[in-house]
């Protein structure tokens, strides 16, 4: 069988979990398990996280999912609904969305429901994709207080657009224009995603909204999750399935693109684009081997990869590779590929066996 897997660590996400907790003690966990739980396989995820007070999802369909599989925590569905026919299952499984626009607010009115149902306000407070104009935020709240199908309008949700920059002064902005248009509205606020929750306390509030450190990766910009305390859940690993003896000169793999500079064992190890690895990958970028960096060498296939076996003459087909995780950071990957970590790992390919490590 091919040894390209997925290797879910559930007591690092809970570890995590915990930190998260420690980090805003004050306020309620929603964890963000929307996209596949961010490819780490949303069902394992909710029901490993069985400590969060609720789950944030995209779509009914998740929210879907985890009801039937038995989860009982409140579901959000952070986008709302996408048209009224969704409306009759939120409201049989009650489950939580945030309204956004006038045109949810006027079929939420419209609508007729079996029970009515609590929603959040979602506002704009600078982001500028979804949300009402925070001046808007008094006559919307009344007008979701007063509909007949609202049994409770739980608080009001914004979202940040910069907090993963430390230096950039927006997030300060963003704060304090939704603390002011909220003031005199009841309930509840939930700003934080995971950048809000790690480095801008005043954004802590009620509710944190937690996703990516959850699963071990740093939000921050240049940063590691080892620097928050948090250790990686997924691990992509593979195997060396040849190790060759070439000679100056001779080129490796599509297009030739490495040369050997002097006669060298390469490796072939079985990951490739056709998993999730970014083909573009190339100079500077390592895999571990046996614990090991190994540099990348040529270009990513599909299926395969080749590494520069130079400084390890003992490896040989069957040794394990690490293509990120355990002791090889997904954010260093992601800064490689000019991407983010957060792609990496949801588009890890469905063609990847996933396994659960729950020690
Ligand atoms: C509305 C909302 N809240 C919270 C999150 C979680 O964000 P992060 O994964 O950066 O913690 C997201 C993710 O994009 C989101 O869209």
């Amino acid at each position: 069988m091919r040894a390209t897997q997925a290797v879910i660590d559930l007591a690092a996400l809970r570890h995590n979990l915990a930190r998260a907790r420690a980090q805003a003690p004050n306020s309620r966990i929603l964890a963000a398990i929307k996209a596949n739980a961010y490819g780490h396989g949303m069902l394992r995820v909710a029901q490993a996280l069985a400590d969060a007070d609720a789950f944030g999802v995209a779509s009914l369909d998740e929210a879907l999912q985890l009801r039937d599989s038995g989860i009982r925590q409140a579901i959000v569905l952070l986008e709302g609904f996408f048209s009224a026919d969704e409306l009759p299952s939120i409201a049989a499984r009650q489950f939580i969305p945030a309204i956004h626009c006038l045109e949810q607010l006027e079929q939420l009115e419209q609508a007729r429901l079996p029970a009515p149902i609590n929603v959040w306000l979602k506002l704009d407070s600078g982001m500028h994709r979804l949300g009402f104009p925070l001046a808007q935020a008094q006559t919307i709240w009344q007008r979701l207080n007063a509909c007949a199908n609202v049994s409770c309008v739980i608080g009001c949700m914004t979202h940040l657009a910069c907090a993963d920059n430390l230096d950039d002064d927006f997030t300060a902005r963003q704060l304090a224009d939704f603390h002011q248009a909220t003031a005199s509205l009841p309930g509840e606020r939930s700003i934080a995603n995971s950048a809000g929750l790690l480095a801008w306390p005043d954004a802590h509030a009620q509710w944190v909204r937690p996703g990516l450190m959850l699963y071990g990766v740093s939000p921050l910009l240049g940063g590691r999750g080892a620097q928050h305390g948090l250790r990686p859940v997924m691990t992509l690993r593979s195997e060396l399935i040849a190790v060759k003896e070439l000679k100056r000169g001779e080129a490796v793999g599509y297009g030739g693109a490495f040369i050997c500079p002097q006669d060298m064992r390469v490796g072939v190890v079985a990951a490739g684009y056709g998993d999730g690895y970014p083909r573009h990958l190339g100079a500077g970028v390592s895999v571990l081997l046996k614990g090991e960096r190994v540099p990348l060498i040529g270009r990513v296939a599909m299926d395969m990869l080749t590494v520069d076996l130079r400084r390890q003459p003992q490896a040989r087909p069957g040794d394990a590779v690490v293509l990120w995780g355990e002791g090889l950071p997904v954010e260093e990957i992601a800064e490689h590929a000019g991407t983010i970590p957060y792609e990496l790992l949801c588009r890890v390919m469905p063609r990847v066996e996933v396994l659960e490590h729950d020690p």
